[in-house]
Order: C-alpha cells, then structure tokens, then sequence
C-alpha cells in the first residue's frame, strides 16, 4: 500500500505537478504521423498530460504543436486554417507559425506594435518511429531523442497500435510490470497454467530506468529469465517473439494513450507475425472506427463472455491480451486507490518500482533531478535466457540486453 499523499505524487501529471514535471523532461509520443502527412492539411487535436493542443504540419513539412485555445479570444485552432507556414484562427485571423509566434494579426494596425507581444504555447516536435514526439519541458533542457529501437527500424519491420485506457498511466505502467498477474489474468488454459508462478523477481534500477527479470528455477540447475526494460519515464521492451513494446503516454489524468508495437529488426514482419494483432494473445485492441477506443470496453464490459470464462479455455472469458489488461486496469477506478491495497511477496517488483519512482518524483520536487540519460541508453532490449541459478541476475543483464550492433 501507499499514503495516499505519495499516491497523489505518482500519479497527478497535468501542468506544474511533480510527476508532470518529471515526464516533461522527457521526449513524449502525441500522435501518428500519417495524421498531419500533408503540408498544409488539417490540423489535429491532441490531448496529451492535461493539455490540449492542436499539430499541424506546415508549408515546409515542418511540424507545430500548439495550444489549442487562441490568445486572442480562446477560440479553438482546431477549426483554424493551416496555411503558408503557419496555423490562422478563423475568428479574427491571428496567425501563429510552428515556433508559436504570431506572424500576422490583422485585426489591428500594423503600427501599434502588439503582434511582437502575442506568443502561443508551441511545443518542439519530432518524427520517429511513424509517431510525432512532442518536448513539453523547459526549452533549456531538452534532452536527446531516445534510440529506441523500434523507432530505428524501417516501417515493414514493426507494427504499431493505439488505444486509450480509461485510467492513470501509472496503472498501465505498473500492469505491464506486474509479472505475478500473467499465469493468472493472461492464463489460456486455466488448469494447466494456475499456480504457475515464477519464483524469483528482480529489479535491477539504472539510469535510463531498470530492468525486472522474473525468474523460474529449472530440476537442471539452471533458472529460466525473462528480462523487461522500463524505460523512464513510461516505456516498457517486452520480451516476446516478436519483439514488442509499449508506452504509456498520459493524456491526463484519468487516462492514457496506449501505445502497442510488435517489431522484428533484421526483417519485416510476415502475415503470420501480424496474425498476432488480430488473435487471442495479441497486445493490440481493434478499434472503433475512426477512434482510438476500442471496440470491446468499458460500456459493454469488453464483451467479457462468462461461458468461454467457465469453459477453461480463458481465465477472463475476454479476447485478447490488451483487453484483458485494460479491462482489469480500468476497473480500479480512474486512479488507483493504492492506500487500500494489500501487498505480499509476488509484488516485491511493484513495491520496487514505486520506490523508484517516488525517488525520481521527490528529486524533482527537490530541484535536484538529473538529466535525462542520453538518447543511446535507450538501445536496450528484453531478453529471454537460460542461466546456471548460482548467477546474480543483475550482472547478466548488461551482456543479454545491450541491443545488437546492425541495428544501428
Ligand atoms: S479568437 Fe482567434 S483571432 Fe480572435
Ligand atoms: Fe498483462
């Protein structure tokens, strides 16, 4: 369990709070980038750490993240028209460029001098992994972009979703390192796997974020690791064939943009890897068209199907891996009530985590947070491994999980 008073400091990520603090500081997903593929095409509407904003790509391919709201008189710049290097309200035809200057304001005499003194919250922007990355920290601080590796690798080699989780991004963020939940929430055939529970979790911090390994002690003498990569401050590398990840990116604070990749990175990804997408265990939600809600949810209580639950063949009686864990995610309530909680041994990597991140949150509060590690900390990758048992976890992870040099 927590206080709430550092349940509060977890978890609160809209504009001036520590946690908001802390993410800002890092490179944060907003959107697709085929959404804004056009100079000069329609804008979009972002909602991203509490903020609503509006991207557009401009005459010159470049791309503006900027507050929704006019500082003229608050009309929305979504209906705004994106033309000539720069965004321009239809209520009275302000007109801001990418950097958030107001390059035109017609409204008044050119001699008065007021357009040097209109600014619009612009945010800088970059390209990568098919998605727009926004920097929403202080302009002097902004950190290098981080080599993730599948945003390294060209677009037929990974596979990329999203779908909004009804919850705080911490619920999503620990879910995916909840590693006692998997024979259980994820268990496909019930009998078999129940009580199947790994007998050892390691948390192993380091600057970029840290590596839990979850480890299941073989009659040979060996142990049988799998090792997941948290990277601060919400990405998580799954260790799965193919390789796969997600970011939990913060829409506010009651809920999160889910980010899902499958990525291979030597070769592009076959039907076959993408029947993952679409089956019983894929990571990836389908969606409502036109929307990043997904078709099982909330509403219709993600079609939970009790016969298939008392069958055997589904722990949940709910299709798909991303269901099931957005399903029980969402149903701890929009933020997690952690003072009620109740922790025992299968949690230590929980209550690791959490003690991490409090940390991170206080040094913020403090004034004393470090600088984002550099963008080649990122090249990491999870790992699947056999071990003799007698070996520490913590000094295997550098050879296992240092990503491969023909990524580069
Ligand atoms: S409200 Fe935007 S120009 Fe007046
Ligand atoms: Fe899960």
């Amino acid at each position: 369990m927590l206080s709430s008073e550092d349940n509060e400091l977890l978890t609160r990520i809209g504009p001036g709070t520590p946690m908001g603090s802390l993410i800002r500081r890092f490179w944060i997903p907003v959107s697709f980038a085929d959404k804004i593929e056009k100079p000069d095409g329609p804008p979009v509407r972002v909602r991203i750490m509490g903020e609503n904003l509006v991207l557009f790509r401009d005459t010159e391919g470049r791309i503006g993240l900027v507050d929704e709201r006019c500082p003229h008189r608050t009309a929305s710049l979504y209906y705004g028209r994106n033309e000539q290097c720069g965004i321009r309200c239809v209520y009275h035809g302000w007109k801001f460029d990418v950097h958030g200057n107001c390059v035109d304001l017609p409204s008044e005499p050119s001699s008065s001098g007021f357009r040097d003194k209109i600014k619009i919250k612009a945010y800088a922007c970059h390209e990568a992994g098919g998605l727009v990355w926004a920097y929403m920290g202080a302009t002097d601080s902004k950190p290098e972009f981080p080599e993730l590796e599948w945003t390294l690798i060209p677009a037929d080699h990974r596979h990329v979703t999203r779908h909004i989780q009804e919850c705080n991004w911490l619920q999503g963020l620990e879910g995916g390192f909840d590693t006692s939940h998997l024979s259980f929430l994820h268990g496909g055939a019930v009998e078999s796997r129940m009580g199947v529970v790994p007998g050892r979790y390691e948390i192993v911090p380091g600057d970029f974020g840290f590596v839990a390994g979850t480890g299941r002690d073989l009659e040979d003498g060996n142990t049988f690791w799998t090792a997941a990569a948290m990277l601060m401050p919400f990405h998580k590398i799954i260790p799965s064939e193919p390789m796969a990840a997600h970011v939990w990116a913060p829409i506010d604070d009651e809920n999160t943009m889910l980010y899902s990749v499958d990525f291979n990175p030597t070769r592009p990804l076959t039907d076959e890897d993408l029947q993952r997408t679409k089956a019983f265990r894929g990571i990836h939600t389908e969606n409502i068209p036109g929307t990043d809600r997904a078709i099982q949810n909330k509403d219709n209580e993600y079609m939970i199907d009790r016969a298939l639950q008392s069958s055997g063949t589904s722990f949940t009686g709910m299709k798909g891996l991303g269901i099931q864990d957005c399903a029980i995610q969402e149903s701890m309530g929009p933020i997690a009530d952690r003072t009620l909680e109740h922790l025992g041994v299968s949690d230590s990597a929980i209550i690791r985590i959490r003690r991490i991140l409090l940390k991170m949150v206080k040094d913020e509060i403090a004034g004393v947070s470090p600088s984002p590690p550099p963008g080649s900390s990122y090249r990491i990758r999870s790992a699947r491994f056999l071990a003799p048992n007698d070996r520490k976890f913590a000094e295997m992870i550098g050879e296992k999980m240092h990503i491969r040099d023909e990524v580069r």
